[in-house]
């Protein structure tokens, strides 16, 4: 028995975390797998109920899950609390930090149905497969914050970008076995001719290389592969990079998959793994059932794979996602001429099909 924890969030997450826990149970029933699901209250919900965005019942329930998944956290009725129990630095980062999770796997794969949706030139998107792997607990989001005010009556803010050589160690060895078991090309991003923790974070890449001879590792500045991504993504097989960048780069680099709805992630690396899509809340279509769930279904995807080593079921989401989206159905972020426009429900029972 695999005991999941369902945390849907604030805004779309209640709409796309349904889909992805409905296409679980799909797969369950299928390969006779046998899957629990734990609803838990996060955000907003959490919130009314217990006057904080992330209450000790809601951690403890995904202490004691074996994976948790995420819908998002963010509504505009949160951003009116101040910002020590704003969702997303009381509720995510917390919950990231405390289950260990230093790694999140973006992986951007461009389904060939899909070449036209991108809005960038078919030939520059169509096979893409790339993994980003974005350092999660460290960085700018967790290092000392301040809010002050001068002497002269202004105010001042910081915060600060802070890597420990066991930091990045552990994420660099991560990114260097993932590229060993893909096609050997590792790209390290960083700022190393501006920033401190840049040149540490470059220096320990440098200094892992030799243990892993097979694979190539090259360096690039953050502001050069923000270019390079939409210039030539197939240059790029792994990128490995700190917090900031990688929440910069990966929403970016969705676009050659035709939406950021279709980025689903996985973060690793404590006993408990947690997967959310890339996006965010999207307050803007919110309850319209308009929605792409595609990115949750494919995080569920990968807990199968990454959590419970279901790797059959895992494929079976995933080709029944391919399978969907060769069959013409679009969700609005999707849709192209010709194409079947559907709903976030409609999306996730065309895949259901698929699978059973
Ligand atoms: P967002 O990712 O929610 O949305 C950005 C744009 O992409 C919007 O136009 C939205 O409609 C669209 N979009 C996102 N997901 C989509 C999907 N599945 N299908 C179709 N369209 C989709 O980012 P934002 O608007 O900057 O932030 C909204 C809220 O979400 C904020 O409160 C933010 O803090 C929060 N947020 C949370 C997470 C998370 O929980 N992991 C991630 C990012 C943003
Ligand atoms: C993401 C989000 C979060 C992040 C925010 C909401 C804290 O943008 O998961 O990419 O920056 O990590
Ligand atoms: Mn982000």
């Amino acid at each position: 028995m695999h005991q999941i924890a369902v945390l849907a969030g604030d805004g779309i997450g209640r709409e796309i975390v349904p889909e992805a826990v409905a296409v679980l149970e799909t797969v369950a029933a299928k390969y006779h797998y046998s899957l629990e699901f734990r609803t838990g209250l996060v955000s907003e919900d959490a919130y009314e109920k217990y006057g904080h965005p992330l209450p000790p019942a809601t951690l403890e329930l995904c202490r004691n899950s074996e994976a948790v998944l995420l819908g998002a956290v963010g509504s505009p009725k949160m951003d009116q609390l101040p910002p020590e129990l704003r969702p997303e630095r009381a509720a995510l980062l917390p919950l990231r930090k405390e289950l260990g999770l230093f790694a999140n796997l973006r992986p951007v794969k461009v389904y060939d149905p899909l070449i036209g949706a991108s809005t960038l030139k078919p030939e520059a998107v169509q096979g893409i497969n790339i993994l980003i792997l974005r350092e999660l607990t460290g960085g700018l989001y967790f290092g000392p914050k301040k809010r002050e005010r001068l002497a002269d009556g202004s105010e001042q803010a910081l915060d600060t970008l802070v890597y420990s050589t066991p930091e990045i160690e552990r994420i660099g060895r991560l990114a260097f076995s993932a590229a060993r078991a893909r096609r050997g090309k590792l790209v390290s991003v960083d700022k190393a001719n501006v920033l401190e923790s840049s040149r540490l974070w470059r220096e320990t890449m440098v200094r892992l290389a030799p243990e892993y001879p097979e694979v190539d590792l090259s360096h690039m500045y953050v502001d050069n592969c923000a270019m390079q991504l939409v210039r030539w993504p197939g240059q790029f097989d792994v990128i490995v990079t700190e917090n900031t960048f990688g929440d910069i780069l990966s929403d970016q680099a969705s676009m050659l998959a035709g939406s950021l709805g279709m980025l689903p992630s996985a973060s690793l690396g404590g006993k408990v793994a947690l997967y959310e899509p890339s996006h965010g809340s999207a307050p803007d279509i919110a309850g319209k059932d308009l929605a792409n769930p595609l990115a949750t279904i494919l995080s569920a995807a990968m807990m199968l794979r990454h959590s419970f080593g279901l790797e059959e079921g895992a494929r079976a989401i995933e080709a029944a996602v391919a399978q969907v989206l060769d069959d013409g159905f679009r969700t609005p972020d999707l849709m192209t001429e010709g194409m079947t426009r559907v709903g976030t429900q409609a999306m996730g029972r065309e895949v259901r099909i698929r699978i059973a």
